[in-house]
């Protein structure tokens, strides 16, 4: 799952089209949803990868969301590739 901040600096900076154009890019119904601030307003706008593997892999190996931070427009297609397990160069190279 993928959380956009919804805080009012998140918003303000555009937060609303990038969670839209994740909404596009991930096609699944409720994979992409809004969320309260992140604490990492002057960043904006910010996203989080939200790791919901099941508890069998959770004691295997510790959950992992990562922040984005000052997420564009232009970097919604590397986040995505990295969410859906894809290699992308350009986001290793970021
Ligand atoms: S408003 Fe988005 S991190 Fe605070």
């Amino acid at each position: 799952m993928i959380e956009v901040c919804m805080g009012g600096k998140c918003k303000k900076s555009g937060a609303l089209e990038v969670k839209e154009k994740f909404e596009k890019k991930v096609s699944i119904e409720g994979a992409v949803v809004g969320c309260k601030c992140m604490g990492k307003c002057r960043d904006g706008p910010n996203a989080r990868l939200v790791n919901l593997s099941n508890k069998e892999d959770d004691l295997v190996r510790p959950l992992t969301n990562p922040l984005c931070l000052g997420v564009g427009l232009e970097d919604v297609k590397s986040i995505v590739s990295n969410f859906l397990g894809e290699k992308d160069a350009n986001l290793l190279a970021a």
